[in-house]
């Protein structure tokens, strides 16, 4: 069975607010797409990966590849305006005949080779998606601009993250329609009726969001 790996790197990183797209902003003295990209190069489970990067930024991200000796990186492609068009747009270069994609956001460089187990291994039991999930450690609100409407029971809450892991039709199906409103690529196989199992995240796969994330990831690097 052949699994595919798509690298959502595409994204300007507003929020972080460096003079470059996210993933090209530096940890641990290197463009921080190279920490994720290094571990699912080095995965046993990955046998290609497409990187979807930002427009301007695909050869840079083709030279980060051979920077750390990558040998299983196929192509990088331009991104979307969003990231599941990012994502559609990386499928597009994965073949017909792949079974299993598996895509993860350059956003959380902290990959494990056990979580991408964790995320693969229900696939073959039946279920068209996998997605890690951490438990919520606040308490959860709905509100009205200013005003609390409701608090949410945490326990039929969780966090979820990437990888995500998918049988490939079901995700291309998925990323064919309107993909405007989804933040993940999950919730658009759920739309689709697609079953989704959910299996233990890592804390330490937090997405880099802004200068503080930053700062945590790079004390956690070995
Ligand atoms: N992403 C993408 N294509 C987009 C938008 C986002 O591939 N058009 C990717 C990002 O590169 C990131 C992941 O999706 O790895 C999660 O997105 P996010 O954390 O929001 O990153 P950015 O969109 O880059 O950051 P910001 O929202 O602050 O601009
Ligand atoms: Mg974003």
């Amino acid at each position: 069975m052949s699994v595919w790996a798509v690298l959502a790197a595409a994204g300007r990183g507003e929020r972080l607010g460096s003079d470059r797209p996210k993933a090209f902003a530096r940890l641990g003295g290197r463009p921080l797409l190279a920490e994720s990209l290094e571990r699912l190069d080095n995965s046993g489970w990955i046998d290609a990966i497409v990187i979807a990067a930002p427009p301007d930024w695909e050869e840079p991200s083709i030279l980060v590849a051979e920077e750390i000796a990558a040998t299983k990186v196929s192509s990088a492609v331009t991104g979307g305006e969003s990231r599941s068009e990012s994502v559609r747009l990386a499928l597009d270069e994965v073949p017909d005949e792949v079974a299993v994609v598996l895509v993860h956001d350059a956003a959380r460089p902290l990959l494990s080779e056990d979580v991408i187990e964790r995320v693969l291994a229900p696939l073959s039991e039946g279920w068209e998606g996998v997605v890690p999930a951490v438990p919520l450690a606040d308490t959860v609100k709905r509100v009205d601009g200013d005003r609390v409407v409701e608090t949410l029971s945490r326990d039929d809450l969780v966090a979820v993250q990437t990888p995500q892991a998918f049988l490939a039709d079901a995700l291309r199906r998925a990323v064919a329609g309107d993909v405007s409103a989804a933040t993940d690529c999950a919730s658009l196989v759920e739309a689709q009726g697609g079953r989704v199992k959910v299996v233990e995240g890592d804390p330490r796969l937090l997405k880099v969001t802004d200068t503080d994330d930053l700062a945590l990831v790079e004390s956690w690097l070995a």
